[in-house]
């Protein structure tokens, strides 16, 4: 998958805000929101491995179907079930998978103009050289909580134990894969939205990335 947009913005500096951390922690809405203050394009990477994971229910073959994704697949209105988030769960431990979406995230987050990505591996994989790398995370407990009234919002018929159990079982298998691993990079800056509400998760990521900007 090539991305068109890569150093149209000619002159402006590459500047990688790199966001990682477990299902339903804050990642997307912080993305979006410093992608927004610092006019930075954003790439949710989970929604790379969402349309992997619907093809392959579709019935593809998902080393195939990554290596076919083209960006349009993205913008497909059901990646954000509960069965396509298990589904890129289990396409995001296959190894060639993986490296078939490398390319177009790291063209992604070098793109002038600087970039956010958020992800499970952006700042230990896809760009250890991001100039800022965080690690969004949250109890088990609260991001079930969040995740239970996003879907409900949607029209999802789920359980509160149900969504828990998931987000366990996801989590548990993003952190134990061999190849790129959930976990914080060394040089990672924690930020626990167990406590935070959006406002001030923001505003602490805005913070840090308006510090490093600077510099
Ligand atoms: O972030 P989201 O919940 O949409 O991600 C769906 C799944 O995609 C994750 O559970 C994980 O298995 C996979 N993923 C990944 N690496 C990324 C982003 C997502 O392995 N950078």
């Amino acid at each position: 998958m090539s991305d068109d947009r890569t150093g149209t913005a000619g002159g402006t500096r590459a500047f990688t805000v790199a966001i990682d951390g477990p299902a339903a922690a804050g990642k997307g809405t912080i993305s979006r929101a410093v992608a927004e203050r610092f006019g930075f394009a954003h790439l949710d990477t989970g929604l790379l491995y969402r349309a992997t994971g619907r093809r392959m229910l579709d019935g593809l073959d998902p080393i195939e179907a990554a290596r076919a994704l083209v960006p349009e697949d993205l913008q497909r209105d059901d990646l954000r079930t509960p069965p396509v988030a298990d589904a890129a769960s289990k396409v995001a431990a296959i190894p060639e998978v993986r490296a078939a979406l490398v390319d177009f995230q790291r063209a992604f987050a070098r793109r002038a103009g600087g970039a956010v990505l958020d992800g499970r591996d952006i700042g230990t994989v896809i760009c250890p050289e991001a100039e800022v790398k965080l690690y969004v995370t949250a109890s088990d407990a609260v991001r079930a909580r969040r995740r239970f009234d996003e879907l409900r919002g949607t029209g999802h018929e789920v359980t509160y134990e149900t969504v828990l159990d998931d987000l366990r079982a996801r989590d548990a298998r993003d952190s134990g894969r061999a190849d790129a691993p959930l976990k914080p990079a060394e040089d990672a800056v924690t930020l626990d939205t167990t406590e935070l509400d959006i406002e001030a998760a923001v505003a602490q990521a805005v913070a840090l990335v308006a510090e490093r900007h600077a510099a």
